[in-house]
């Protein structure tokens, strides 16, 4: 019996996944060859995708990426022990994988996302199992002195954020996992819900034991529905083996878990306005104070964080903080699983230690572009995230360096641009985003995204450009200290970045692409 495993992650699925699986299958019933197909999450390399894995006495051996036409002679190789000119050799050695550290994605692509046997024999559940065995307070002294730091965005220490919702009084607390995931160039939430669903459910459960909460809902955006299927499925497992539901693990804890989709706002990623929109209503932001932690979902204690950052702690749990906190740089712990994207030659999750420099990343990891032209610029953190020239390479992944620089590391996403980009377009982008997914309650972003619009269009039209940027100047300070939340405080860091570091695309003709061409 040969056993191959083929990812059903929704990257992999978009170049033909489901195809090359069913192909494996018809081929070799019609070879007679015996096979078993176990389908996984992805292993995060997606130029590779779709790369299918033979289990060998020596470990299992990648291929990719592998097409239909591929199948037949990709069998016979297989079969016959043979060279294949799409074997990337023992999985575990390809050099991209090997110099990783995955914490958090340690079983991502490796182990069948819908079976609770393979999770608990890679590890899974050891976290939990410590948590039941520890007090509140010590399994929060535990994520606390792991340094974690909310993945989504903002960085806050996730043990301050538990230990509010921990003290807080309410007859009921909730749990809500973010699973928006908005950010351009980001897809390590879906990534690990499909691939790892139980590493997040055993996440927000400890999470729940901690601060005792009884019921937690995990918010996904529409567009995922692989990874909501994923995680309906293994939340169904989950009851079933007594990981979830009542009397937890047999312990006196109860907890249970529902899916909730989202209808498509990139704003209901803000946390207050998600809790809105789980409510049932439009997903407008709410003013803070109060923390959700004091009153969130349906006015109660609430805890709200991002997928990744309860990914991070079963391994906390299970290793003891100091495994995960020896990782990393400054006040920035362990690691981040960064993803590579844009216009990149290798895109994919690259999970690190903190202190790897942007340089690194872009030019050694990704291998420079796709286009095989020099890069330009990236940004880094999403849509409201600054975009970096070469000259900024040097910045190590680290939230405070990348502050210290006027950027974001946000949810570890980076997009590639090479040098045919124009990067007044991207600021005037930066500001229309802003207008088509404010929520609208606050004046410097729902008026200020709009002129910004109107006034970058007319510096590209060289009318009265040294004026004009000096408003686009005074709007983003406006929008910087005067808007509720993230969406209009931080879309001027694209917009000012790009004036800063790009001026030169700041005028009537595109002299610079011009000369490029
Ligand atoms: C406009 C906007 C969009 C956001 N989108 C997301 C998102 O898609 N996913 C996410 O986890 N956090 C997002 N955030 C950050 C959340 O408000 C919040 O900080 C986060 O869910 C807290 O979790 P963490 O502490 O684990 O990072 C967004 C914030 C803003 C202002
Ligand atoms: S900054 Fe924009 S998205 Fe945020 S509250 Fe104000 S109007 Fe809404």
């Amino acid at each position: 019996m040969m056993r191959l495993y083929v990812p059903r992650d929704a990257a992999a699925l978009a170049v033909g996944a489901d195809e090359v699986s069913l192909e494996l299958q018809k081929v070799a019933a019609s070879r007679g060859i015996s096979i078993e197909i176990i389908r996984t999450g992805s292993r995060g390399l997606c130029w590779l995708e779709p790369m299918v894995e033979l289990a060998t006495d020596a470990g299992r051996v990648a291929f990719g990426p592998v097409s239909t036409e591929d199948v037949p002679s990709l069998l016979d190789a297989m079969s016959a022990n043979d060279p294949h000119p799409l074997s990337q050799g023992l999985t575990d050695e390809i050099p991209w994988l090997k110099r990783q550290t995955r914490l958090t994605f340690a079983r991502c692509g490796i182990v069948d996302p819908r079976s609770v046997e393979d999770y608990r024999a890679h590890g899974g559940y050891k976290g939990l199992g410590r948590a039941l065995s520890l007090t509140p307070e010590a399994i929060l002294a535990d994520v606390t002195s792991s340094g974690l730091r909310g993945r989504g965005g903002a960085g806050f220490p996730t043990g301050i954020k538990w230990k509010t919702a921990a003290d807080a009084k309410g007859d009921r607390k909730f749990i809500v996992c973010n699973a928006d995931e908005g950010d351009s160039g980001t897809f390590a939430d879906r990534m690990i819900m499909e691939g790892d669903p139980f590493v997040l459910i055993e996440g927000m459960t400890i999470a729940a034991i901690t601060v005792g909460a009884t019921k937690g809902y995990i918010y996904i955006r529409s567009e995922y529905p692989h990874a909501v299927e994923a995680m309906n499925a293994a939340i169904s497992v989950a009851r079933r083996a007594g990981t979830l539901g009542t009397r937890i693990g047999g312990s006196t804890h109860n907890f249970d878990l529902e899916v909730r989709v989202g209808a498509g706002a990139y704003v209901c990623g803000e946390e207050t306005s998600l809790l809105e929109s789980l409510e049932g209503r439009r997903g407008l932001v709410r003013a803070k104070p109060p923390l959700p932690a004091h009153k969130g979902l349906f006015g109660k204690p609430t805890v709200i964080n991002n997928v990744l950052s309860f990914a991070a702690i079963p391994f906390i749990l299970a290793e003891g903080p100091k495994a995960y906190a020896d990782f990393g740089m400054g006040r920035s712990r362990g690691t981040m699983p960064i993803q590579l994207a844009g216009n990149v030659r290798h895109g994919g999750l690259f999970e690190t230690a903190f202190g790897i420099t942007l340089g690194e990343l872009i030019d050694d990891i990704g291998g420079g572009t796709f286009t095989g032209r020099p890069v330009r610029a990236v940004q880094v953190g999403g849509p409201l995230g600054a975009y970096f020239p070469r000259a900024l390479f040097d910045t190590p992944f680290d939230y405070e360096a990348f502050a210290a620089r006027d950027g974001l590391i946000g949810h570890g996403g980076i997009v590639v641009f090479d040098d045919t980009v124009d990067m007044a377009k991207q600021a005037r982008f930066a500001m229309e985003f802003c207008a088509v997914e404010s929520c609208g309650k606050c004046t410097p972003c729902r008026i200020g995204s709009t002129r910004g619009v109107e006034t970058i269009d007319k510096i590209r039209r060289g009318e009265r450009v040294t004026e004009n940027l000096a408003v686009v100047e005074d709007l983003c300070n406006t929008m910087k200290f005067g808007s509720l939340c993230a969406l209009g405080g931080f879309t001027p860091y694209p917009v000012m970045s790009a004036l800063k570091h790009f001026k030169e695309d700041f005028g009537p003709a595109p002299t610079r692409l011009q000369a490029a061409e």
